[in-house]
């Protein structure tokens, strides 16, 4: 199940991706926001990545305009790994070495034909595990450390 939001300068990626998960059969819950009015970004962050560390979700995807308010957001909450993607090699290798739960995305940056590649990419990864399992434990001792 995957989490979406968006706030209003992503809120056109964010219906490009529903459309594309409708399309594809990939169950997901739209966390809003639901038009162009501007709204703050950090609210739609936190409902998307609570809904992730809760377990009612099992990743997420973030739009914004850039994608780096949303990701500055995302990775503030324990448990969450975010990254900002715009080029495949990254949205496959976050999935692989980061095991990212989240990926935002900026609609004034991209288009909605990379976003939807993109998030095929990143989706259809699997995490390596090994020596990146390694380096993920290093993050969650410092998140449980600085709690
Ligand atoms: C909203 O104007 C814009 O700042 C926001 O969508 C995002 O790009 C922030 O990172």
């Amino acid at each position: 199940m995957i989490a979406i939001g968006c706030d209003h300068g992503g809120y056109n990626l964010k219906n490009a991706l529903i459309e594309h998960f409708k399309k594809n059969n990939i169950e997901y819950i739209d966390f809003g926001c639901f038009s162009q009015e501007s709204v703050d970004y950090p609210d739609y962050a936190l409902k998307v990545c609570e809904a992730i560390v809760k377990g009612e979700c099992d990743c997420g995807v973030l739009c914004c305009g850039t994608g780096i308010g949303m990701s500055i957001m995302a990775n503030k909450v324990k448990g969450i790994r975010a990254a900002v993607v715009e080029n495949t090699f990254s949205a496959r290798y976050t999935k692989m070495h980061n095991n990212t739960n989240v990926i935002c995305m900026g609609e004034r940056v991209i288009g909605s034909g990379l976003a939807t590649m993109l998030f095929d990419e990143w989706y259809n990864a699997k995490f390596e595990g090994g020596r990146h399992e390694n380096r993920i434990n290093i993050i969650k001792e410092y998140e449980e450390k600085n709690r």
